[in-house]
């Protein structure tokens, strides 16, 4: 079943490098893909998708319209396009990183590290956090983390890895501890946002952005916080981390409807409008991969979280997938990118696609993605 549902991610590759060409999609509306010119958080995910796709076949269409999107995020880094936000780790990782880890490529090498530094200007050292939007001091942003951030901090562990400079790993180390303590709830539930005080680091409150209501927990967030944490757990190796990950991931699969693919709040009320979200799932899925790379094989989590994964994927690959669908531009139908602000609420995501195929790799050919090494 895996390797159907991969054969048919690159069918639609293949039509997509024509149709999108030296743009970049988003999310859909009515079943195209918005594209841009590289100026949105979610461009690195179609890089990976491409990236991912020369991997498994090795075909030079794939290889070159990867460089191609690396080229970009180059001059994107060298004009200082749209970059003042958290997501370098996203958009770098996924790119320049990517070509580094495959081809060995040491311009990528070096864009990957300057991005770490674009990404290091959102230390707010009086607060002690990665600042996730807006500009230093700002009234509405300025005192806030956001959970999604867990997955900008690989960036600063590799280039930790790749420097020395210890100040990388460091406030990468400092934002893992701060999410862990404020963002994930007692019951293993989370914020999406949690706000502090700009000038003393005092924790003021948990609030959402794109969820429900500011207690609830926003699927998506949720599946941020298990891959997050994973990787921060591959990184240092501090068992909190992991111990974090599996618990996130445990309430994740504790509360899979009947078809086993999420909706996007685990507490919005739930009718026959209610909206999915099933780039949470894809994302939920990929990172519950990434911790079962570390668990041993005798842990009592090891069987709940392969069924939890099995679960999700099956749902997504026989009733959310565009298999059978030829000239369908996304790989995984009802994503949701904000339901209450009314944007892309049931559509492709790119970073759905993303991590549906990075989850069919793990499973199919055990592809790790492109977020270590
Ligand atoms: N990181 C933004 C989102 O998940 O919508």
């Amino acid at each position: 079943m895996w390797k159907q549902a991969i054969e048919d991610t690159l069918q639609k590759t293949r039509a997509n490098i024509e149709r999108f060409g030296d743009l970049f999609p988003h999310v859909s509306e009515n079943d195209i893909y918005h594209l841009n010119p590289n100026n949105e958080w979610t461009d690195g995910f179609w890089s990976g998708i491409l990236w991912l796709s020369y991997q498994y076949t090795g075909e030079k269409v794939f290889q070159e319209a990867a460089q191609r999107t690396v080229a970009s995020f180059k001059e994107r880094l060298e004009n200082n396009v749209a970059l003042e936000h958290h997501d370098i780790g996203f958009l770098y990782s996924l790119s320049s990183k990517a070509q580094w880890i495959l081809e060995r490529d040491e311009n990528a090498r070096q864009l990957t590290l300057q991005a770490a530094d674009v990404l290091m200007k959102r230390w707010r050292p009086k607060g002690q956090y990665i600042q996730a939007w807006g500009p230093e001091g700002d009234a509405a942003n300025g005192g806030r983390i956001i959970i999604d951030c867990m997955l900008n901090l690989p960036l600063l562990y590799w280039a930790y890895e790749q420097t020395g400079n210890e100040k990388y790993k460091e406030v990468a180390i400092i934002h893992a501890d701060l999410s862990r303590r404020y963002l994930v709830r007692g019951d293993d539930s989370s914020y999406h946002t949690f706000y502090f005080d700009q000038e003393t680091g005092e924790p003021l409150r948990g609030g959402t952005h794109q969820g429900y209501q500011d207690g609830s927990t926003w699927t998506r967030g949720q599946a941020w916080g298990i891959y997050g944490f994973a990787l921060s757990y591959r990184y240092t190796k501090n068992p909190l981390y992991l111990e974090t990950a599996v618990r996130m991931a445990r309430y994740f699969f504790e509360r899979l409807p009947q078809d086993d693919v999420v909706y996007w709040d685990f507490n919005a009320p739930v009718n026959a409008e209610t909206k999915r979200d099933s780039s949470a799932s894809a994302i939920a899925s990929a990172g519950t991969l990434e911790i079962l790379e570390h668990l041993a094989a005798d842990d009592a989590n090891r069987a709940y979280l392969e069924n939890g994964v099995q679960r999700s994927m099956t749902g997504l690959v026989k009733s959310y997938a565009t298999i059978g669908k030829p000239d369908a531009q996304g790989f995984i139908e009802r994503g949701s990118y904000s339901v209450r602000g009314g944007a892309a609420p049931d559509d492709y995501m790119i970073w759905g696609d993303y991590y549906y195929l990075e989850a069919l790799l793990r499973l199919e050919k055990g592809f790790k993605g492109y977020w270590y090494e």
